[in-house]
C-alpha cells in the first residue's frame, strides 16, 4: 500500500538501503553501552577505510533512517535531489560598514507550490572565496539584521517567539536577535554565514502535514516516514546546493551550524552530506549530540522528547522510549558518520537538560571511526572545566561554558577559533 501511494504521489519512498529489512524495535537485543561504530549490525568488525565507506557508512545511515529520523527524502522518484533555482532578492555590497556584502536569495526547490527557502547570506568583501557557516534560525532572517529588505516568514510560528502575533511573524522585531548570528563579527573574522528560517522547509508543529512534509503521501502505519529533523537537514543540503555555486563562497570549507533542535539538525546534515567539512552542534542534547542511552539525571530522555516533539523523529524512535539500550545506533554513530570531517559540540553548565557529560561521552565513543580513517578524534579523556574550550589537535572539539542554554557571540567566537584551527 505504501509503495502504491508513493507511486501515486510521484515520490519514491526507497532510501539508500531497503530500510524495511531491519527488525522492529521490540525484536532488537539490549546493549547498555554506546554501540561501537566499527561493529556492523551483524556483529562483524570493520577493519579498513574501504569497508567503512562501502559497508558501514551506508548501513549506519540506513539505521538512523529506520529507527530515528525517518527516511532520507528522495523526491520525484529520483535518487537525485531537485535542481535548486535561485533568485537574488536584494544585494548590498556595502553592508557591515563596507566590510561585507549582504544579500537574500530565494531558492525554489521543485514545483512552484512547494516551500521556498529564503537564504540570507553575509560574505566578507576582502576574502573571496570565504569559508561559510550555514544553518537554520528559529524565528526568521528578519530577527538577525535590522533591514527592511529582509524577508519576514509567512508560515506558522510558535507564539512564544519574538515578535510573533497570532502565530505569524511581524516586522516589529527586525534585528532583535542579532546576537544569535552575529553577522558583522563573523564577516570581520573573514567568514561567510548563510541562514534561513526552519519553517521555510517545515513549520515546527506536530500533527499538521505542511511544508515539505505535505509533499509526501500520508500513511499512518509508516513508522519510518521522513520526520521534521530529517526534512530540515535536507533543507540545509539544498541551501548548500546553492552556496556551492556562489563565487563568494569556498565549497570546500562549508560548516553546518545550529542551536538545540537546529543543532540536532546540523549534526544530521553533517553526517549525511560529505560536502559539509565541519559541523557545530550547539547544545543539541537528546536526539542530537546527547546520547539516547547514557544520561545525566536531569537530561532529557527518549521518552520525554518523543512525547513532547513527536514530529521531530519517525514513529519508530518512540518505540525505544522504554528501553533505549535496544537502539542499534546511538548518537556517537552519527558523529562517526562525519569522520574524518570536523565536529564541535558545545554544552553549558546550567543546561543539564542537554546532557553535557553525555555529549562528551558521545564524542569519545565516535573517535574510533576517526582513528580508522587515520586522524585523531577527541584528544581528551576527561571533561574540560567550564570556559576552557577543548579545541585540541584532533577533528573533534568540545566547548563547555558557564551559563545557560543559548547561542551567543561568545559561542560564535569558539566556532570560528575551531574553524581557524581546522582550516589553517
Ligand atoms: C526543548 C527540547 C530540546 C531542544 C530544545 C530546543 O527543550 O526538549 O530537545 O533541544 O527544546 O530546541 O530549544
Amino acid at each position: 500500500m505504501r509503495i502504491l501511494l508513493a507511486l501515486i504521489g510521484g515520490l519514491s519512498l526507497m532510501t539508500s538501503m531497503a530500510t524495511g529489512e531491519y527488525p522492529s524495535p521490540a525484536e532488537l537485543p539490549s546493549h547498555p553501552a554506546l554501540p561501537d561504530p566499527l561493529v556492523m549490525f551483524d556483529g562483524s568488525r570493520v577493519a579498513t577505510a574501504e569497508e567503512w565507506s562501502e559497508k558501514r557508512r551506508p548501513e549506519l545511515k540506513a539505521l538512523f533512517e529506520q529507527y530515528v529520523y525517518g527516511r532520507y527524502p528522495q523526491v520525484a522518484g529520483s535518487s537525485q535531489p531537485p535542481a535548486v533555482q535561485s533568485k537574488v532578492l536584494f544585494e548590498d555590497p556595502q553592508a557591515f560598514g563596507g566590510a561585507g556584502t549582504l544579500k537574500e536569495v530565494e531558492l525554489t526547490l521543485g514545483p512552484p507550490e512547494w516551500p521556498k527557502i529564503y537564504l540570507l547570506i553575509a560574505t566578507p568583501n576582502n576574502k573571496t572565496p570565504a569559508a561559510c557557516f550555514v544553518g537554520m534560525n528559529f524565528g526568521g532572517n528578519h530577527l538577525l539584521v535590522d533591514d527592511e529588505r529582509v524577508h519576514v516568514p509567512e508560515t506558522w510560528m510558535p507564539d512564544r517567539y519574538t515578535g510573533v502575533v497570532d502565530n505569524r511573524a511581524t516586522d516589529a522585531s527586525r534585528g532583535v536577535e542579532e546576537y544569535t548570528w552575529p553577522l558583522a563579527e563573523i564577516v570581520a573574522r573573514g567568514y561567510a554565514a548563510a541562514t534561513f528560517h526552519c519553517g521555510d522547509i517545515q513549520p515546527d508543529r506536530p500533527h499538521v502535514r505542511e511544508g515539505m512534509r505535505a509533499t509526501l503521501p500520508e500513511d499512518a502505519d509508516d513508522a519510518a516516514e521522513t520526520a521534521t529533523i530529517m526534512w530540515w537537514a535536507w533543507g540545509i543540503q539544498r541551501a548548500i546546493d546553492y552556496l556551492a555555486t556562489d563565487p563568494a563562497i569556498d565549497p570546500a570549507r562549508i560548516a553546518a551550524v545550529g542551536h538545540s533542535r537546529l543543532g540536532k539538525t546540523a549534526l544530521l546534515a553533517g553526517a549525511f552530506d560529505e560536502r559539509i567539512a565541519l559541523t557545530v552542534a550547539n547544545q543539541a542534547g537528546c536526539g542530537g549530540s546527547g546520547p539516547s542511552r547514557h544520561h545525566e539525571p536531569k537530561a532529557e530522555t527518549v521518552e520525554i522528547i518523543t512525547r513532547n516533539f513527536p514530529h521531530w523523529f519517525c514513529a519508530n524512535f518512540r518505540k525505544f522510549a522504554d528501553d533505549p539500550t535496544r537502539l542499534p545506533v546511538d548518537q556517537n554513530c552519527l558523529v562517526a558518520l562525519c569522520a574524518p570531517r570536523a565536529v564541535l559540540f558545545t554544552a553549558a553548565e546550567d543546561d543539564r537538560w542537554a546532557n553535557p557529560s553525555g555529549q562528551f561521552a558521545v564524542l569519545r565513543a565516535a573517535s574510533p571511526a576517526y582513528e580508522l580513517l587515520g586522524v585523531d578524534g577527541l584528544k581528551a579523556d576527561a571533561m574540560p572545566a567550564a570556559d576552557a574550550p577543548l579545541l585540541g589537535d584532533g577533528r573533534l572539539g568540545f566547548w563547555f561554558r558557564a551559563g545557560e542554554h543559548s547561542m551567543t557571540p561568545k559561542d560564535w567566537k569558539v566556532y570560528l577559533d575551531f574553524a581557524d584551527r581546522q582550516w589553517k
